[in-house]
């Protein structure tokens, strides 16, 4: 009597990671996450069309295998495992119907549930190896190690067509289709796990591996400890930069893996990877040796393993000085355990509040990093990406990170129960056209035609493509003034007080791209400028976000340049104030001149600012400070055009507020002595912080509701680009003023 083991399994998930491998491998279409409602649409239809079930046995080798070479008395596992016939009928039924994607997909889909199905045998394998005291030397594939009519013994000794239901063909291929064997060698001495499916070795005419690698991934932290090892399987020939962000694995790409930034370095560990001209450009050849490459530039044509930096989230204060945002009466309408949630979606951080609309007090809040950034740091190649076919990509990368900060905010809620009433949003357009799925072709051409700018109400389901169970909240879209004046800046200015919008006073959010608002006499002009994201740390060699160890202070001295960093952290790079405090203090340390250009000493490398913990050295280089100087010309000049605009001068000003994540962090006398705004109106400027936020705060306490229908409905755009002055102006502020 055969002692056969016979399982049946539940219906399987497959795992989205296998899924897109082999669809990748099988298919033109990008990958997975772009047909993602078919998917959803298929997995129903799969669950009900799979019956996973498996035999397994242990037989001596000569009752498989007759060779002369091998110990016949020598212990095999064979195993047989299928997912049943109907899935195969139903593939060849969408197959027939005209819908070969359906087909396609459902085919990758039930490929993947037969290879979830065999590392779910794995215990059951092991527990029968322990039995016989032994353990699995190796695996072997058919029909690489074993010939192909291996299979028709393997069938013979476990009786396949009576336990399993299934058949051999001629050429002893296993029907229905989705079924397969597995062979491993036994040894007392070897150790007890099962060796997974080796690509490199296969030569199965079916193995829908055929076309995928393995890409192994850590991820160093700032403290230098790694997370576990992840393995992703892939399409061959894919860029890993790509596989990164479809796998949301947050990576540096200020260009967008163009190959200019340099931002996007992993170190190989293991596999072979060339080296690229721009590799040679960005790394010393040191750091080539140590196996760093650029993620963009490394195509996976085999298994790979890289290690890459990961980007911590912000734990920065994003609120101040405010008790209650509710006023009293409001306070009363909503019952204990009522909370609202206000989001500012910045290009690089996203801010998330918590609102006790019963008490009026802010209970929690939270920032994390945008992982749209892994597109682009600044909108236009977050733009080019969506326009490129990233479209649903983006959306679900900025959806998920959304979801994830309504948890993690909800998540520090002290309250028992709570009912989720609303949820405001501020974003600048692009980021809201993001979120929303609409298409960014109108931001590409003048005159900027985005496809709304209206205040939006959505379920929470139409906003973030999820469901939820605490409440059913309206999620409301802020309005917005035009293309790159956003609804951030709308519920920025919203903030201001009757007073300030009644006088004259300017706005300046300092945020990715340079937005600026002149109020006058009760008239309100905006524009935005290409000011690109340097105050944000981006588009410099040494840039990051304010994350902990990030560069925020700078003094230089005559022993020498010395920095403080956020959270005392060791220096990793250097963000927005850190920029800003550089340049200042390379100015009045005389190191640059006033065309900006580097003494000799470190016009070629760069100025040395600090070390990092594994000894590199963080550098402020030459084209770092050209980009300030175009960001600071910019702004200066949108400032310029919008007092000619209005027809006043700089000394009617009677207060600047200064907008922006890093506001309250900022020192308004050295962005001053660069230049980012008239000395003149130094006392006159207030670091507002995360206006952003603030405003969909007022919001939610429904404060602002009248004021910021009206700022989007009477703002004046003035388009900067399309100003006779906006060039000569620009050059004229190219350079820098000299110190006093
Ligand atoms: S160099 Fe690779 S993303 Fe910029």
């Amino acid at each position: 009597m055969k002692d056969i083991r016979i399982i049946t399994g539940k219906p399987i998930i497959p795992p989205p990671d296998t899924v897109n491998a082999l669809f990748a491998g099988t298919h033109t279409a990008p990958d997975v996450s772009g047909i993602t409602e078919l998917y959803d649409r298929l997995l129903p239809k799969l669950k009900l069309h799979t019956l996973p079930k498996a035999a397994l046995c242990i037989q001596e080798r000569k009752n498989i295998l007759h060779s002369d070479h091998y110990n016949p008395d020598a212990l095999l596992l064979c195993a047989m495992l299928t997912i049943g016939s109907s899935i195969q009928r139903l593939i060849d039924r969408y197959a027939a119907d005209g819908d070969p994607l359906a087909a396609s997909l459902l085919n990758a889909m039930a490929d993947s549930c037969l290879f979830a199905w065999e590392e779910q045998l794995h215990s059951a394998m092991l527990t029968l190896c322990r039995e016989k005291n032994c353990g699995i030397l190796r695996r072997l594939e058919l029909p690489s190690d074993l010939p192909m009519h291996t299979q028709k013994a393997v069938f013979e000794a476990l009786d396949a067509d009576r336990t399993l239901g299934l058949s051999l063909t001629e050429g002893y291929m296993l029907s229905p289709e989705k079924s397969m064997s597995l062979i491993f060698e036994l040894d007392e001495l070897a150790p007890k796990k099962v060796p997974r499916h080796d690509c490199g070795k296969c030569r199965h005419p079916r193995c829908g591996f055929h076309s995928s690698v393995n890409l192994q991934i850590e991820q160093i932290r700032t403290d230098g400890t790694h997370t576990s090892p992840r393995t992703i399987s892939c399409k061959k020939g894919s860029r890993l930069f790509d596989v990164l962000q479809e796998h949301r694995i947050p990576v540096s790409a200020d260009c967008g893996g163009a190959g200019t930034c340099g931002k996007c370095g992993v170190t190989v560990r293991s596999g072979s990877v060339g080296v690229s001209p721009e590799d040679k450009l960005i790394f010393s050849e040191t750091e080539l040796n140590q196996g760093m490459r650029l993620s963009c530039n490394i195509r996976l044509e085999d298994d790979l393993s890289v290690l890459i930096p990961q980007a911590e989230e912000t734990a920065f204060q994003i609120l101040k000085g405010r008790t209650s945002y509710v006023p009293l009466a409001e306070q009363a309408r909503y019952a204990p355990g009522s909370y609202g949630i206000a989001i500012d979606i910045g290009t690089t951080t996203i801010a998330f509040a918590l609102l006790d609309l019963h008490t009026g007090i802010c209970a929690a809040s939270h920032t994390a990093i945008n992982s749209c950034r892994a597109f682009g740091t600044d909108v236009i190649r977050r733009i080019q990406a969506s326009n490129e076919g990233k479209k649903d990509q983006l959306q679900k990368t900025i959806q998920k990170d959304l979801l994830r900060g309504i948890d993690a905010l909800l998540n520090q809620c002290p309250a028992q129960t709570i009912r989720l009433q609303k949820i405001v949003i501020a974003a600048n357009t692009v980021m809201l056209h993001l979120l929303r799925g609409y298409s960014c072709e109108g931001f590409c051409r003048y005159p900027f035609s985005p496809v709304t700018l209206e205040r939006e109400v959505l379920s929470f389901t139409e906003a973030f493509g999820a469901s939820f169970d605490a409440g059913t909240p309206d999620v409301i879209l802020l309005p917005g003034i035009s293309a790159f004046v956003g609804a951030d800046i709308t519920a920025g200015l919203s903030t201001l007080s009757t007073r300030a919008r009644n006088g004259s006073c300017l706005f300046l959010d300092l945020g990715t791209n340079g937005e600026l608002a002149l109020f006058d006499n009760h008239r309100l002009f905006t524009a935005s400028t290409a000011a690109g994201p340097v105050f944000e740390g981006g588009n410099i060699r040494w840039g990051t976000g304010s994350i902990p160890g990030a560069i925020a202070n700078v003094s230089i001295g005559e022993e020498g340049p010395s920095v403080c960093t956020v959270a005392d952290m060791p220096p990793i790079g250097i963000c927005g104030t850190g920029v800003i405090e550089t340049v200042s203090e390379l100015l009045s340390a005389e190191i640059i001149d006033k065309t900006g250009k580097l003494k000799e000493a470190y016009f070629e490398k760069g100025y040395p600012l600090a070390n990092t913990m594994s000894g590199k050295t963080i550098l402020f280089t030459q084209r770092d400070i050209r980009e300030v100087q175009m960001a600071k010309a910019a702004i200066r000049a949108g400032i310029e055009i919008l007092l000619l605009t209005a027809g006043i001068s700089c000394d009617k000003i009677e207060q600047v507020f200064l907008a922006g994540g890093f506001g309250y962090y900022l020192n308004i006398p050295k962005a001053a002595s660069v230049g980012i705004l008239p000395k003149k109106l130094v006392s006159k400027t207030t670091a507002a912080g995360n206006t952003s936020l603030t405003g969909a705060l007022f919001y939610l306490a429904k404060q602002t509701d009248a004021v910021l229908s009206e700022l989007a409905a009477d703002a004046v755009d003035v388009p900067l680009a399309a100003d006779k002055h906006f060039q000569e102006l620009y050059l004229s502020h190219m350079e820098f003023e000299k110190i006093t």
